[in-house]
């Protein structure tokens, strides 16, 4: 039987794959777009296949309910199937169908040997996990976790100014109910780095995340022909956000490798035309550090490129936080529980730190969790060459699957 799920897997992997694929490899399953809507809707077939009733809640979390008895909490197993523009397969969607698989296995289970769990279990598919096309990202389970107020999550535009809730509204899943109790969690992602890579173990039991600051940053200048604006009366918006997009990245030589991770990312400029100064840009900084310290210092060393910019470039520059999270560590008793399984299978393991953040990072602080890793070739990442191989693939939802039965029997 262990093997037909395991090629089943494969198999249904590679079906999930063909939505929203593109010709390099990868996916393109933005929150919301088309290709996630008709992965969407190809998963909750794939779950009620498996025996799960489906229901979402407002803000458009998917759900697939093995429920063994109505009086019961669920544990919930879970990750997401959106994704960045042009990315790879495997971040959240192996997750998500771990999940799928690892619930259908035990319900399996539960039928041919009566045993009774302590638990349900429900698999999960957050909404827009990634937050590429509307921030913040971990909006589903950001909401689910009370951190972001619905009403706020449903006003987030896309670039083309439409609304979540205007894109829920389109999508129109159903039925809506209230999302069920939960009492654990578990989540298992690809690495998104090199280290299982390189030490040639198969899982990692993660035991804490990295800090994480994010800032939308608007630059506003004065817009005038490119020709006949005296260099001395120009407030070049443009030349504003350069001064600072180099800095960002720079920022990180203070620090040691590994101590500071520095980004710049989605430009829009305003009117954006060829022969007119920019009187508005906006981006994002993105900083990331396993110390606190070390974000604070790069928070205030951000300040002071801001300022000397928009002396520089004579510009105002507003600086708003869209989104952090703290260096935070996983809850013990999940690490010990899947250190546990790993053990009994004799499948090769280590701690890790994630740098990404996962639905887990919200979780943690509601209920007992466990996160798992499993490797990425050269840690690639929202990228179409990201990969992981199918043997490493069945090891985790292996392991994936003890994890779920110690905690809906124990
Ligand atoms: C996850 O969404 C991240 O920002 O790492
Ligand atoms: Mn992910
Ligand atoms: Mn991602």
């Amino acid at each position: 039987m262990n093997q037909d799920w395991n090629e089943r897997f494969l198999n249904d992997f590679e079906a999930l794959s063909a939505n929203g694929a593109t010709s390099g490899g990868g996916v393109e399953r933005q929150a919301a777009s088309g290709g996630d809507l008709k992965n969407r809707q190809w998963f909750e077939e794939l779950l009620k296949e498996l025996g799960a009733t489906v229901t979402y809640d407002e803000i458009g979390n998917q759900f697939g309910l093995f429920e063994f008895d109505p009086a019961l909490p669920f544990v919930g197993l879970g990750s997401h199937l959106d994704s960045q523009p042009l990315a790879g397969r495997y971040d959240g969607a192996y997750g998500v169908l771990a999940g799928a698989h690892a619930a259908a296995r035990l319900a399996e289970r539960i039928n041919s040997t009566g045993e009774k769990p302590l638990r349900n279990l429900v698999v999960i598919n957050w909404f827009n996990e990634e937050g590429s096309r509307f921030a913040p990202s971990m909006m589903g389970s950001s909401v689910f976790s009370g951190k972001l107020e619905l009403q706020t999550a449903l006003q987030s535009t896309d670039l083309a100014g439409t609304t979540v809730k205007e894109a829920i509204a389109q999508a129109a899943w159903g039925p809506v109910k209230t999302a069920p109790e939960i009492s654990e969690y578990a989540e298992i992602h690809v690495e998104q780095g090199k280290e299982l890579e390189k030490s040639g173990n198969q899982i990692g039991l993660v035991t804490a995340t990295w800090g994480a600051r994010k800032f939308q940053l608007t630059v506003k200048g004065e817009q005038g022909h490119t020709g006949s604006t005296l260099m001395a009366d120009r407030k070049d918006a443009l030349f504003g956000a350069s001064l600072v997009i180099a800095s960002v990245r720079r920022l990180t030589d203070n620090y040691q490798p590994g101590e500071l991770q520095a980004s710049v990312l989605q430009l829009t400029l305003e009117p954006n035309s060829p022969v007119t100064i920019a009187r508005e840009v906006k981006f994002n900084v993105d900083l990331r550090s396993p110390s606190s310290e070390v974000l604070e210092s790069a928070q205030q060393e951000l300040d002071s490129i801001i300022l000397a910019a928009e002396d520089e470039s004579k510009t105002s520059i507003l600086k708003e936080q869209t989104h952090h999270w703290d260096l935070n560590p996983y809850p013990r008793d999940g690490v010990e529980l899947s250190r546990q399984v790993v053990e009994e299978l004799g499948i090769s393991h280590q701690e890790i730190f994630t740098v990404a953040g996962h639905d887990s990072t919200n979780m943690k602080d509601l209920v007992s969790t466990v996160m798992l890793f499993v490797p990425s070739k050269d840690g690639i990442s929202h990228n179409e060459a990201e990969y992981t191989s199918p043997e490493d693939c069945l090891a985790g939802v292996k392991v994936f699957t003890e994890v779920a039965a110690k905690l809906i029997f124990s």
